[in-house]
């Protein structure tokens, strides 16, 4: 079934930075720039901050090397691939399982992921009309709240993104992505240093940021703030549903894990704090709320560009880089499943793209509904309106699910020998990481959860 496929899937992509590219472009995306300082902001600053880091480094990390390494060792789309080790590993084909999780996951993540790009697609356009120019803060966000207030406008930018991620797809993802990642990256990273600067020189209220990003007061470290820093740790390493280990498969055999997972944690890390602490100033500076929510990226940095000559194309420039990350991570959520489409039924790509792009479309209306008119109380479920339950499920539920039957996997079903010539690490370092991935890591996400199940 799967095999007449295999080499197609898994030829090795030649060049070394290709993984890299990859796994960044999808690990860096709304997950840094958008969700992380909205969730730090309404989880109380330095708690959820210093939570998601140890996260990072204890859940994190060890699990994306996992998922790295099943996905290097089975070669195939992610479905298949847990197929053929629980195979291998005389286990059984329940593992299977952990495919189907991950394309849940990622078929909930984009309903509502493009949603948002879209928000970043619209103010592309409207900042290089200069449509923001000398506005104040306050008609700043008066017009973000009439962008999610009116279920057209953003119905049709969620669908012109999910055009565009479909459209990469169908090509193949090998022929843009890397190049696309490659300019994207840098031109991201220069303008938030640019941002940063401004916040530092010009906000008044730098130390003012800094100091609710990283203050730890216990008190606020909620059972359920805790979640949410590990649920982000996992959306914004795109762990848990299976875009890791779809790209692994293309990992040479020759490149080490350790390292190569390493620098991309780190760099989607330092994105994300940077992204924080360039916004976090701006926000008390413009005495905006910073538990405001999902605006909080769109209006203090809109107020920015809106007050400085020449803000529109530097912040037009902006929200298309917003857009291209976002891009590239929405591609690593279709992906997996697309393949499993292609290796499994007698369809094209093309076809499999545009079926599985619409129904995602149409189920994202629910998350563009959220924001007008299903907001009342009377549509939410579990006090959450659709689009906050979407994220929910997945941040909080699935991808940790996901993330711990991956650990579960490699730890202690895998072969030894094989996960130990995957990660090609010394003794003491491969000890390290098997102690990690087999018992701290499923231990943290189990207490984790079961504390906000009884808390
Ligand atoms: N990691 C991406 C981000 O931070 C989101 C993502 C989640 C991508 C899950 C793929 C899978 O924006
Ligand atoms: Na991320």
């Amino acid at each position: 079934m799967a095999d007449q496929h295999a080499t197609s899937t898994a030829q090795t992509w030649t060049h070394r930075w290709t993984f890299v590219l990859a796994a960044a472009g999808s690990a860096i995306g709304l997950g840094n720039l958008w969700k992380f300082p909205y969730m730090a902001g309404m989880n109380g600053g330095g708690a959820f901050v210093i939570a998601y880091l140890v996260c990072i480094a204890l859940i994190g990390i060890p699990i994306m090397m996992a998922e790295a390494a099943l996905g290097r060792h089975g070669r195939h789309s992610p479905i298949n691939s847990m197929r053929e080790l629980a195979r291998e590993a005389d286990a059984g084909r329940a593992w299977g399982l952990v495919g189907w999780v991950g394309a849940l996951s990622g078929f909930i993540i984009l309903s509502f992921y493009s949603v948002v790009a879209g928000w970043s697609l619209s103010y592309t356009v409207d900042m290089f009309a200069g449509s923001f120019q000398g506005m104040s803060a306050e008609q700043v966000g008066q017009s973000f709240d009439a962008l999610t207030a009116d279920p057209v406008r953003m119905t049709v930018w969620h669908a012109v993104f999910i055009v565009l991620t479909g459209f990469v797809i169908a090509r193949g993802v090998h022929k843009g992505l890397e190049s696309s990642v490659r300019v994207m990256m840098p031109g991201l990273f220069i303008l938030l240093l640019l941002l940063l600067g401004y916040s530092v020189m010009e906000s008044g209220k730098f130390m003012e940021g800094v100091r609710f990003m990283f203050s730890f007061h216990p008190e606020d470290l909620t059972t359920e703030a805790l979640l949410s820093a590990m649920g982000h740790s996992f959306f914004t390493l795109s762990l848990g549903m299976g875009a890791i280990m779809a790209y692994g498969a293309y990992m040479p055999k020759k490149a080490s894990i350790a390292r190569t997972i390493g620098a991309v944690a780190a760099l989607d890390t330092v994105i994300a704090l940077v992204a924080g602490l360039a916004i976090f100033p701006l926000v008390f500076a413009q005495g905006m709320e910073p538990s405001g929510g999902p605006g909080l990226l769109f209006v203090s940095l809109t107020s920015v560009f809106a007050s400085l000559p020449g803000g529109q194309f530097i912040g037009g420039l902006f929200f298309l880089l917003v857009a291209l990350a976002a891009l590239s991570s929405s591609i690593s959520m279709v992906e997996p499943v697309v393949a499993w489409i292609i290796e499994r039924f007698p369809v094209n790509r093309v076809s499999a793209t545009v079926v599985y792009s619409l129904v995602v479309w149409l189920f994202g209306i629910g998350s563009v509904l959220s924001f007008n008119e299903w907001a009342g109380e009377e549509y939410q479920m579990f006090g959450m309106t659709f689009f906050e339950l979407m994220d929910y499920l997945t941040a909080n539920i699935t991808l940790p699910l996901g993330g711990l039957l991956i650990a579960i996997f490699a730890g202690w079903i895998m072969k030894r020998s094989h996960i130990f010539k995957e990660m090609n690490l010394s003794t003491l370092h491969f000890n390290i990481w098997r102690a990690l991935c087999r018992v701290i890591a499923p231990a943290a996400v189990v207490v984790i959860f079961v504390s906000n199940i009884t808390g």
